[in-house]
C-alpha cells in the first residue's frame, strides 16, 4: 500500500486526526505546535517532561493517548535533541524516527507538525520534502519472498499530512516522485539472486518503458554484445548460465537536438567473487552487488515521474560473477570494447570490467553532456568511508561540485577521494594496457583509476557505494541510495 500525502494547516489541538505528530527540544524546550497541545490539554506535556517521561532526547517518541481538550486521538511528541545544535542532519534523523514510531500504531492517517520546526537554511519546502522521503522510507516493507500471513492485519499508515503552506506543493511534488524511485530501487536489490538476475532487471526496465510515452528501452543479449566486441563484460559474463544483458533506457524530456545526461550502473545480481571465490560469511550480501543498477534506475524512474525538461539516458550492464568449469582466470587478457586490453589479476574485481565496457558504449552510443555511474565497486570504500557517505571521485571540479551539493541538499551525501594521475601506475602490468586490481593501498581510487582510462574526453563522474547501498547484517535491507542524490542533480540541472 503505497502512502497518500498532503499539506494542510489546521491547528494541532483542534485538527481531526488519529493521530498528531509535535516536537520537544531538549530541557523541555516546546515547539510552537507542542506548546498549542499542551495548553489545550491543561500542561500534559510540560508535566510529562518534568517527570522525566518525555526526554526531548532526538529521535525519543512518546505516546500520549486521548489527551483532554485535544481533538486528536493521540499524540505522538518527538524528541528533537537541543535546540542550538538543531540542523538538517538531525531534522533528516527525527523525521525517519518518528515515522517510524508512527508506523508501529494501529492508525490509518496522522498530521506531522515536525515541518513546523526551523531547520536552518531550509525552507518549508525543503522540511516538506525531507519528512515525506523518510515516512514513505520508514514504511517500506519487503514482502515479496514471504508467505502472505495477513491474519489480525493491523490498521496501517494511509495518509500523512505535513503542516505546511501552499509553497511546499513543489517540494510534496518531488517527494513523490523520487520516493516511488527510493522503492522502485530497494524493491530490486532486496529480491534474491535467483529471481533478480540481468534478464529480470532487463524486464523490469522494459515494463517501466511501456508505461511511459517518453521512455524507450533497448537490451542487448550476449549474442549482440559479443559482435560489438564487449570483451570485458562477456569474460565476467561467462561463468554464469544466467546470460548478461545490456541494458539502456532512454528519455526525451528536453529538446530533440539536447545531449542526454548518461548514468551507468553496476548491475552484478550475484558476486560469489568467481574463480577468486569470496569467502562463505557473508556472501549473501553479495545479491545487493546491482545496487549501483537499482539506483541508477531509481533515479531515472523520479525524473520521468517529475516530468524533468531534459534527455536522460540510463545504461546497465548486468551480469552474474560465477566460479564454473567456463569461468575466467586470473592472469587472463581481456580486450575490452575500447580496444584496450586488461589482464586479470582478481575474477573478484569484477565491477569495473563490466563498468568500462557500458561507459565505452555509452560515450560512443550517446555522447552525453555528462557521464555518471554508480557501482558497488570496493569493500576499499567502506574502509575508507563507512556507511554514512557514498565514495565520490572525478577529474572535474564542478562535475564534483554539482554531486556534492546534490548529496547535502537531500542529505544523500557523498564525500570526494582524490583521483590523481599518481595513483594509476599502480595498474602497470607486464601483460596488458591495464591491470584489473591496483594492489593494497588506495582501492576505492585506483578502481576509478582503472575506469577512468576508459572514459577519455567525458565529463564523468565516479560513485562508489559500497557502503551506502543497503544496510548491514542479517536483515539489512537495501537504503534506494544514490536515487535522491541523482534525482536532485538532475532536477538542478532542468533548471
Ligand atoms: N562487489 C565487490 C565490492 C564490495 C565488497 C561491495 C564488500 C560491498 C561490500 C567488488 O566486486 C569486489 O569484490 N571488490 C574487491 C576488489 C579487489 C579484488 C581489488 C574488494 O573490494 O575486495
Ligand atoms: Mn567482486
Ligand atoms: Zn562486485
Amino acid at each position: 500500500m503505497t502512502l497518500q500525502f498532503s499539506l494542510g494547516s489546521a491547528a494541532p489541538a483542534t485538527v481531526d486526526s488519529a493521530c498528531v505528530l509535535v516536537g520537544v527540544y531538549e530541557q523541555g524546550v516546546l515547539t510552537s505546535a507542542a506548546a498549542q497541545v499542551d495548553s489545550a490539554a491543561g500542561g500534559v506535556i510540560k508535566r510529562q517532561v518534568e517527570s522525566g517521561d518525555i526526554s526531548g532526547k532526538a529521535g525519543s517518541t512518546t505516546l500520549l493517548f486521548a489527551p483532554t481538550g485535544v481533538a486528536a486521538q493521540r499524540v505522538l511528541v518527538v524528541g528533537l535533541g537541543t535546540q542550538k545544535s538543531f540542523d538538517a542532519a538531525r531534522y533528516q534523523k527525527v523525521s525517519i524516527e518518528a515515522a517510524r514510531a508512527l508506523g508501529r500504531l494501529p492508525v490509518a492517517n496522522a498530521v506531522s507538525y515536525l515541518t513546523d520546526v526551523d531547520v536552518p537554511g531550509r525552507d518549508s519546502a525543503w522540511r516538506v520534502r525531507i519528512a515525506a522521503l523518510a515516512s514513505d522510507y520508514a514504511a517500506y516493507r519487503y514482502t515479496a519472498t514471504f508467505k502472505p500471513r495477513d491474519k489480525n492485519k493491523q490498521t496501517e499508515l494511509a495518509a500523512l499530512a505535513f503542516a505546511a503552506g501552499t509553497d511546499a506543493q513543489g517540494g510534496l511534488d518531488q517527494a513523490v516522485a523520487i520516493a516511488a524511485g527510493v522503492r522502485f530501487a530497494r524493491e530490486l536489490a532486496n529480491l534474491p539472486p535467483n529471481i533478480c538476475n540481468p534478464a529480470y532487471i532487463a524486464a523490469q526496465a522494459q515494463t517501466f518503458a511501456d508505461t511511459q510515452d517518453k521512455v524507450s528501452c533497448t537490451v542487448l543479449d550476449d549474442v549482440q554484445m559479443e559482435k560489438l566486441g564487449f570483451g570485458s563484460l562477456l569474460a565476467v559474463a561467462r561463468g554464469s548460465v544466467n546470460k548478461p544483458r545490456l541494458i539502456a533506457l532512454e528519455y526525451k524530456g528536453g529538446n530533440d537536438g539536447d545531449k542526454p545526461y548518461a548514468f551507468v550502473g553496476k548491475g552484478v545480481t550475484f558476486d560469489s567473487g568467481g574463480i577468486s571465490l569470496k569467502p562463505g560469511a557473508g556472501m549473501e550480501e553479495m545479491k545487493f552487488d546491482m545496487g549501483g543498477a537499482a539506483g541508477v534506475l531509481g533515479a531515472f524512474v523520479a525524473a520521468v515521474k517529475m516530468g524533468l525538461k531534459l534527455n536522460l539516458v540510463c545504461v546497465v550492464p548486468s551480469v552474474e560473477n560465477m566460479p564454473d568449469g567456463d569461468s575466467y582466470r586470473p592472469s587472463d587478457v581481456l580486450t575490452s570494447l575500447s580496444g584496450l586490453t586488461i589482464e586479470v589479476l582478481n575474477t573478484d574485481a569484477e565491477g569495473r570490467l563490466i563498468l568500462c565496457d557500458a561507459l565505452t558504449w555509452t560515450a560512443q552510443t550517446y555522447q552525453p553532456q555528462a557521464l555518471i555511474d554508480a557501482a558497488t565497486l570496493t569493500g576499499a570504500c567502506v574502509v575508507a568511508l563507512g556507511k554514512h557517505a557514498t565514495g565520490l571521485m572525478s577529474k572535474h571540479d564542478d562535475l564534483a561540485a554539482e554531486l556534492l551539493a546534490a548529496g547535502e541538499e537531500t542529505l544523500d551525501r557523498a564525500w570526494r577521494l582524490p583521483l590523481w594521475d599518481d595513483y594509476q601506475a599502480q595498474l602497470d602490468s607486464g601483460f596488458a594496457d591495464v591491470a584489473n586490481i591496483g594492489g593494497k593501498s588506495a582501492g576505492a581510487i585506483t578502481a576509478a583509476c582503472f575506469l577512468s582510462r576508459f572514459t577519455d574526453g567525458q565529463r564523468w563522474a565516479h560513485l562508489d557505494i559500497a557502503g551506502t547501498a543497503w544496510d548491514e547484517g542479517r536483515k539489512g535491507l537495501a537504503t534506494g541510495r544514490p536515487v535522491a542524490l541523482l534525482a536532485q542533480w538532475l532536477l538542478d540541472r532542468a533548471g
